[in-house]
């Protein structure tokens, strides 16, 4: 693809942060930016342009109707001083599929994936390499046509941004975390928009969560929509521990967000490196087996926040439920340490898993 570049002159342009500094998630902007748009059913004017206010009209559909959709994807800077792109394929193919669900066209994988190398490359210096900081990469597409009828905007604008970042919990994987299980909150149902990363689902979110830390615990457990099963958090995948180390997914069935972190480590499970497997988590039956020691840890899967343990719940009549012993469990330690060693390049990655930015 011919990409336009407009870069900041040099002197303009504001520098990294210095190695060791502690990275807060998501603050921080490089100075760049890829943007392309959508018109006449076709994406054009692909270019990489300074970083800055983007220009709509009031009545651009993506303030009205909420047509917008994102990805979360990170890159490493390896021992080698390359930088490494985790699993971008994905994404991309969940990029589409989220536009899918939202009408909004598809950008081809390919596209995606050169237009995020490409952005990495110009900014390479800003891609830190301490532990549990990443360059984080957002995509993002939102509806631009100046309409008010409610119907899919026939023109977009596809963008991504950088973040150098850290941690998304304060202390990283040492933060454990406490979820509401929430019967009076939902976050999808069948046949909405569970699947898709649409921005409406984490506006929608707000209400509870603000709720659940009003109670004390960070986020909340969103359970199916009878109330029966257990789904995921607002900004991770669930998962918890059996006694002999296996980790249980919930099945993603059609209101979950399939998340790139349990699919890759449901495919490290395939390959014999870790027990896991995805079930209909009931919730009757998960509180029974945290009570007798059948389940021994929990957490949240997530490119934002990898693996991040739970150490209890809070229901909304006040009882609560801790696991294990309420801290870190050593199963959730370990795989998180292979996780992260497989992204930092200090662990060999499976086939395809990383992708180094070339320098073009
Ligand atoms: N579920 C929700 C609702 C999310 O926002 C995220 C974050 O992306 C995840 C799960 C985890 O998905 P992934 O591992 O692809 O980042
Ligand atoms: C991610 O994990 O990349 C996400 O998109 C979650 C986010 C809402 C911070």
């Amino acid at each position: 693809m011919r990409i336009e570049y407009k870069l900041l002159p040099g002197n303009e342009r504001k520098n990294p942060p210095p190695e060791g500094t502690d990275l807060p998630f998501g603050i921080l902007r490089t100075n760049h930016m890829f943007v392309m748009d959508y018109a006449d059913g076709e994406w054009f004017n692909p270019r990489i342009v300074p970083y800055g206010p983007i220009t709509l009209m009031p009545g651009a559909m993506c303030f009205h109707y909420g047509q917008c959709l994102f990805e979360g994807i990170k890159a490493f800077k390896h021992a080698d001083g390359e930088i490494y792109i985790f699993r971008p394929d994905q994404n991309a193919a969940r990029q589409n599929h989220s536009a899918e669900v939202l009408c909004m066209p598809s950008i081809p994988v390919e596209v995606q994936l050169e237009a995020m190398h490409r952005l990495v490359d110009v900014e390479r210096d800003w891609c830190p390499s301490e532990p549990e900081s990443s360059l984080y990469i957002r995509p993002f597409m939102f509806a631009t046509q100046d309409e008010l009828g409610v119907k899919p905007s026939k023109t977009l604008l596809y963008c991504i941004m950088l973040s150098p970042s850290g941690a998304y919990y304060k202390g990283g994987f040492n933060n454990v975390v406490r979820l509401l299980i929430s019967k009076k909150f939902h976050r999808a149902v069948s046949g909405g928009t569970g699947t898709a990363k649409a921005a409406g689902n984490y506006a929608s979110s707000l209400r509870p969560h603000s709720y659940a830390q009003s109670l004390g615990v960070e986020q909340v457990l969103y359970l199916s929509a009878d109330n029966t099963s257990i789904e995921e958090v607002g900004t991770m995948n669930h998962y918890h521990v059996l006694k002999d180390g296996t980790f249980v997914i919930p099945e993603f069935g059609d209101s979950i967000l399939r998340s790139i972190t349990s699919v890759s480590v449901l495919e490290l499970a395939a390959t014999g490196k870790i027990k896991a497997r995805q079930e209909v988590v009931y919730l009757d039956k998960f509180i029974a087996d945290v009570q007798s020691r059948e389940i021994i840890e929990a957490g949240g899967f997530g490119t934002a926040c990898v693996v991040s343990p739970v150490g209890g719940y809070i229901f909304e009549d006040g009882t609560e439920l801790v696991v294990g012993n309420g801290g870190i469990g050593e199963h959730s330690r370990k795989l998180y340490e292979m996780y992260t060693a497989i992204q930092t390049g200090k662990a060999p990655a499976p086939d395809g898993w990383l992708s180094r930015v070339a320098r073009y």
